[in-house]
């Protein structure tokens, strides 16, 4: 086995983002092919018309209990060890997903190119690039009709703010595919039993040279930082140009990075101390078994199974010996991991999101995962008044995890719930009922804009039918206005008040 350095030094951790559609299950899967872990297309669980709603989702997890498999995917290529992290889009979409980009490394962003950047990549997009980690982007599905490649990626910079280095252009599309241009290499990687179309190709080559004169130089430090990012073109479906944006990705991608703790001290993948932090929960489904599972990305050291840890958060001494790495077919028990990686630790109510593990006596604290702002909120209620106790720690528990983010109205003892998706309230039900035997009912109050005051600047007079003012679970006054002209008139308004975002 390799030694740690070459371990550490070979690992490439990412998430696909994408909006529903453009191809991120089929490129996962072509990507499994390449590293042998599958045999053939179609074996990724929740592809195509195999889709789940949510409802199915929850009705499944709960037979057979927690469903991790399909989280985190590993696969080895040319040397190289690959982590790939699931953010689920679709009627799933919720929190998670964004606390999920927070422990990648780099990010691969799947677009089709017969519709360009889709609200969810946007979204997605925007959360990564808080980050300043490196972004490729994989233009899918050339087999068919796309739009002119030049517009696609004009629209990078446009829309999303991010300089473009195409690294392969397309000659032609759909049924005139002629091939992709490796723009490096400065040759034709020519699509099977293409029939020549010499004007396509002559146009391709203007495009080309147009792109030599005036487009974007190429530049490690902004790659690195997300500024630019290189582009690719292929169909993950017929698995043409997947070898070459694979082999490039490799090549340029990060491996595992050093992470700052909040009293500023450089933790590094290569130190002998072991650290990570905690992303991502996931409770049980099955009532019958309450333990979770903790998702820890790996931040220094090397991970062994058994090994004591400390919680940093209340210095509780913790033996990390049930711990699970995922594979795509099948849950393994883990021996070693290292940064970079990510572990699943059983947990029976250890972990808060945002936590930090460490091994050894150097205290280490990671900073607190960003708050991302919510945009759909309910009131929420307990149908039988006499259950207030547990509905009160029901609530308390499963905000902590991360499930769900909790406000109050200003004067009463309203609880209102945010999330960024819809799943995050079903499931918040869900585990109300089976975890707390409580039943809960929800009063939508729709769509908000959520802003943070500072507690000086408030007046509650500022506060009207337009924007609610209330209490965020640090007691902070944030205002939930009705949409945006709401807050825009409320800026005109106020000029002087800051009103802030979150993430
Ligand atoms: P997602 O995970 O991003 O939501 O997308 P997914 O891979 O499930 O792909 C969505 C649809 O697009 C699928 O078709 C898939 O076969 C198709 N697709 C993906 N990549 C390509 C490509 O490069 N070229 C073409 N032509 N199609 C592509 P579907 O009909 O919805 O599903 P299925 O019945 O084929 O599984």
């Amino acid at each position: 086995m390799e030694n740690f350095q070459e371990q550490l030094k070979n690992r490439r951790t990412f998430a696909i983002i994408s909006h529903p559609d453009a191809g991120k299950t089929t490129l996962t899967e072509q990507l499994l092919l390449h590293g042998g872990v599958i045999r053939e297309a179609g074996t990724v669980k929740g592809r195509g018309s195999n889709k789940l709603a949510s409802s199915d989702w929850m009705a499944i997890e709960q037979q057979r209990g927690i469903s991790v498999t399909s989280s985190v995917l590993q696969f080895d290529y040319e040397g190289k060890r690959i982590n790939i992290l699931d953010t689920p889009g679709h009627e799933d979409f919720s929190e998670d997903t964004y606390r999920t980009l927070m422990a990648v490394d780099s990010v691969v962003m799947v677009i089709d190119a017969a519709k360009g950047i889709e609200p969810q990549t946007k979204k997605l997009f925007e959360i990564v690039s808080q980050r300043g980690i490196p972004v490729f982007t994989f233009f899918n599905k050339i087999d068919r009709d796309a739009r002119p490649a030049l517009d696609l990626v004009d629209e990078l910079e446009t829309v999303l703010g991010i300089q473009a280095y195409p690294m392969n252009w397309p000659v032609g599309s759909g049924q005139v595919l002629q091939g992709i241009y490796d723009l490096r290499a400065d040759q034709l990687v020519p699509f099977k039993n293409a029939t020549t179309h010499s004007e396509i190709v002559d146009e391709a080559m203007d495009e080309i040279e147009l792109l030599r004169d005036a487009g974007n130089p190429f530049d490690e430090d902004k790659i690195a930082h997300g500024q630019l990012t290189q582009v690719f073109f292929g169909s993950a479906l017929v698995n043409f140009g997947v070898t070459e944006f694979l082999r490039e990705y490799l090549t340029y991608a990060p491996a595992p990075a050093a992470m700052t703790t909040v009293d500023d001290k450089t933790i590094n993948p290569e130190d002998a101390q072991f650290s990570g932090f905690v992303f991502k929960i996931q409770a049980n489904m099955d009532p019958r078994h309450r333990d979770r599972i903790a998702f820890v990305r790996i931040v220094s050291g090397e991970f062994n199974r058994g090994m004591d840890v400390l919680l940093q958060r209340n210095g509780k001494k913790l033996k990390l010996s049930n711990v699970t790495q995922f594979m795509a077919e099948e849950r393994e028990n883990v021996q070693t991991a290292v940064p970079g990686d990510i572990i699943g630790v059983y947990d029976t109510g250890n972990f808060q999101i945002g936590d930090t593990i460490y091994s050894g006596k150097k205290s280490i604290q990671f900073p607190d995962l960003p708050t991302f702002t919510p945009e759909l909120f309910n009131r929420v209620v307990a149908k039988d008044v006499m259950k207030q106790k547990s509905y009160h720690k029901g609530i308390e528990q499963l905000v902590q995890e991360g499930t769900i983010q909790l406000y109050k109205s200003w004067n009463g003892g309203d609880y209102i719930i945010g999330a960024v998706g819809q799943l995050q309230f079903e499931v918040f039900q869900f585990r109300m009922e089976n975890e707390y035997n409580v039943e809960i009912q929800f009063e939508p109050i729709g769509s908000k804009v959520a802003r943070w005051i500072k507690p000086e600047q408030l007046d509650e007079k500022m506060s009207s039918s337009r924007n609610l003012l209330v209490k965020d679970r640090y007691d902070e006054p944030v205002f939930l206005f009705e949409n945006k002209f709401a807050l825009n008139w409320f800026h005109d308004k106020y000029p002087d008040v800051e009103l802030e975002e979150k993430m």
